[in-house]
């Protein structure tokens, strides 16, 4: 049996336990460009596929966009001052691509550049280390124009695009992530048409994953070339479960997810090599002339640090008639996605920490050797925050967001004592944020944004956070 295949039993460490991480653990928190910074025409940033999607009536709700978001690019010094105030020791964030080349490719816009000089120079002063990720899913447009990543060509702007950004900023910067959730870039925006750039086939969602892949391989041979200290890439692996472990029939559906979700990605990175079975099924839709010779070995760059995003498990079951995961999955039909039951979020995902401790023993069990760090895990709940309350003034009470980030941490905490080699964790989000199609209207961070006046207050679970960072432990 591996361990994809066991039922999930108790591992997480009991709650009120006292646990401690190693020493060194990182700890810090994660946001995303086109999530907070806002200023969408400011200093030549051009359109990207989230400023199209977003503008399509009907995509995002209630047709909120990234224009002001948070308005981070204004106000980053201040946001600063908040994570050393939390004494985060780590930050994720992203690079807008079209504030860099606003067509895509060609000549680097150097005022988009400076913003994230500033920004890292004010990282420094206060001691925290920037983690970059390069594509968090603002994809110029006019490369979508040209079939975006459909297109083998992206791939290699990506590759360009990242050696300008390495050029500005590698001298501050240690930690260059590729990509975020190239499952999401792939899927939704090409499978089922719920991200950017909203398209719904299934082989250009597969044209996209390899491309993706590409993208991944070529900048991260030309980021090595430049002296990037540590590499790596952001996933968010599905941790799929059977929902009767003794039929055989939902332990095929669970092998299909996962191949479709996460060997896809994981067996060319770090095997450099396409799972055959995964190469079978993607035969149905497209045929396989986007896949060369050689690209593989492109694709399998050694990499330091894999970011493993994680917010809830998935259960399947295999039932004849079952309409499977959409264009999400493309070929699942006969597969039930089964609806969460028990204590869900506010986007009603699952709360089931201990899928986390399973997850990250698998991976690390099925491909050795790479350290992993948590780059993103956290839950929208809906806040109490009423401004005109003055009783409630400097307080945001969170107890469930707290409960969940606690929960998780213990199966996170319960995944190295199982020897994984666990480096960090990177809390979604700092900020209450733009949640793609979903808008503002769901609530991650863990510092609340109040949209009209753009005043920040810190949430419970921030000043619990605090606590949990100074202690190394809970
Ligand atoms: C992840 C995304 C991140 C955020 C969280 C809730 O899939 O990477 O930007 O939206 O989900």
């Amino acid at each position: 049996m591996t361990s994809l295949e066991t039922p999930p039993a108790v591992l997480a460490t009991p709650a009120q336990t006292k646990v401690r991480f190693p020493e060194g653990f990182v700890w810090g928190a994660a946001t995303a460009s086109y999530q907070i910074e806002g200023a969408a025409h400011d200093d030549g940033r051009g359109p990207s596929i989230w400023d199209t999607f977003s503008r399509t009536p009907g995509k995002v709700y209630a047709g909120h966009t990234g224009d002001v978001a948070c308005d981070h690019y204004h106000r980053y010094p201040q946001d600063v001052a908040l994570m050393a105030d939390l004494g985060l020791q780590a930050y994720r964030f992203s690079i807008a691509w079209p504030r860099i080349q606003p067509d895509g490719s060609g000549p680097v816009n150097p005022r988009g550049l400076d913003f994230y000089d500033r920004l890292v120079d004010e990282l420094a002063g206060r001691g925290i280390d920037p983690i970059v990720t390069l594509y968090h899913w603002d994809l110029p447009q006019t490369l979508e124009d040209r079939g975006g990543w459909t297109n083998r060509a992206t791939a290699e702007h990506f590759a360009e695009y990242a050696t300008a950004v390495h050029a500005r900023l590698g001298d501050r910067v240690r930690t260059w992530t590729t990509l975020n959730e190239p499952w999401c870039s792939a899927y939704l925006g090409y499978g089922n048409g719920v991200h950017a750039p909203g398209r719904q086939d299934p082989a250009a969602a597969f044209q996209a994953v390899h491309h993706l892949l590409l993208a991944h391989g070529l900048a991260g041979r030309a980021l090595r070339a430049a002296g990037a200290q540590t590499l790596g890439i952001t996933l968010n692996p599905t941790e799929a479960y059977p929902v009767d472990p003794s039929r055989a029939e939902d332990l095929a559906a669970v092998r299909l997810v996962d191949g479709l979700a996460n060997r896809i990605f994981l067996d060319p990175m770090l095997r450099g090599q396409y799972p055959a079975d995964v190469l079978e099924h993607v035969a149905r839709f497209t045929n396989l002339e986007h896949i060369r010779d050689g690209d593989e070995k492109i694709i399998n760059v050694p990499i330091d640090l894999l970011g493993i995003n994680y917010y809830q498990p998935t259960y399947v079951t295999a039932r004849e008639g079952a309409a499977g995961g959409g264009g999400a999955y493309p070929g699942t039909e006969g597969i039930e996605f089964v609806a969460p039951v028990g204590p869900l979020t506010d986007m009603g995902w699952m709360i089931e920490p201990r899928g986390l401790t399973t997850l990250l023993v698998r991976i690390s069990e099925d491909y050795p050797g790479v350290p992993m760090i948590i780059t993103e895990n956290g839950a929208a709940f809906p806040d109490k925050f009423n401004r005109d309350d003055p009783d409630a003034d400097g307080r945001v009470p969170d107890a469930d967001r707290v409960d969940y980030l606690d929960g998780h941490l213990r199966a996170a905490h319960a995944a190295i004592s199982r020897g994984v080699d666990l480096r960090g964790y990177l809390v979604w989000s700092l900020l209450d944020n733009f949640e793609w199609a979903e808008g503002y209207r769901k609530r991650f961070g863990i510092i609340h944004v109040d949209y009209l006046t753009q005043r920040r207050v810190l949430k419970d679970s921030a000043r619990w956070y605090q606590e949990v960072i100074r202690r190394n432990g809970l």
